[in-house]
C-alpha cells in the first residue's frame, strides 16, 4: 500500500507527528508538503495529494488542515476521491468499512497527538466491508 500525506500550515505540526507514527508502524509514505508553518492555501495541497491518488501513484492519502474541513471539501470535489473527515476513532473505522474512504482528513487544531495516532492506525488497519456498502459506494461515482 502506497500512502501520501499532506497538510497546510494548520495541520503541519500534526502531520509531522503522524509521520513519526507511520514510520513506527512500518508504513511507507511520501510527504507532499507543506514543510514548515508558513501560511499556505489548503486547496493546493489537497488537490496535489488527490491528483497523485487518482493518477495511480498512491493508493491512499492523509490530509490535514486546521479543522480538516477545508481539505475534505476540496478532496470530495474530485471524482474518485472519497475523503472522510475523521476526528474520532469510530468514524475512522466506519469510513473504511462502510465508505471505502481513500483519503483520511484530520484537523490539526482539533485532535491531540494521541487520538490522531489512534485514528490513523485504525483507518489503516480497517478494511472495506463490501456487500451492500459496495452498491452504495458505486452510486457515489454515478452522481
Ligand atoms: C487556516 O487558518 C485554516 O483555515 C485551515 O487550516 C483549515 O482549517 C480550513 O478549513
Amino acid at each position: 500500500m502506497k500512502l501520501v500525506i499532506g497538510s497546510d500550515h494548520g495541520g503541519y505540526a500534526l502531520k509531522e507527528q503522524i509521520k513519526k507514527t507511520l514510520t513506527c508502524l512500518g508504513v511507507e509514505f511520501s510527504d507532499c508538503g507543506v514543510y514548515d508553518e508558513t501560511s499556505t492555501d489548503y486547496p493546493e495541497i489537497a488537490r496535489r495529494v488527490c491528483a497523485d491518488i487518482i493518477g495511480g501513484k498512491y493508493d491512499k492519502g492523509i490530509l490535514l488542515c486546521g479543522t480538516g474541513i477545508g481539505v475534505s471539501i476540496v478532496a470530495n470535489r474530485i471524482k474518485g476521491i472519497r475523503a472522510a473527515l475523521c476526528n474520532d476513532v469510530f468514524s475512522a473505522k466506519m469510513s473504511r468499512e462502510h465508505n471505502d474512504a481513500n483519503v483520511l482528513c484530520v484537523g490539526g487544531r482539533v485532535v491531540g497527538p494521541g487520538v490522531a495516532d489512534m485514528i490513523v492506525q485504525t483507518w489503516l488497519e480497517s478494511d472495506f466491508a463490501g456487500e451492500r456498502h459496495l452498491r452504495r459506494v458505486n452510486m457515489i461515482d454515478m452522481q
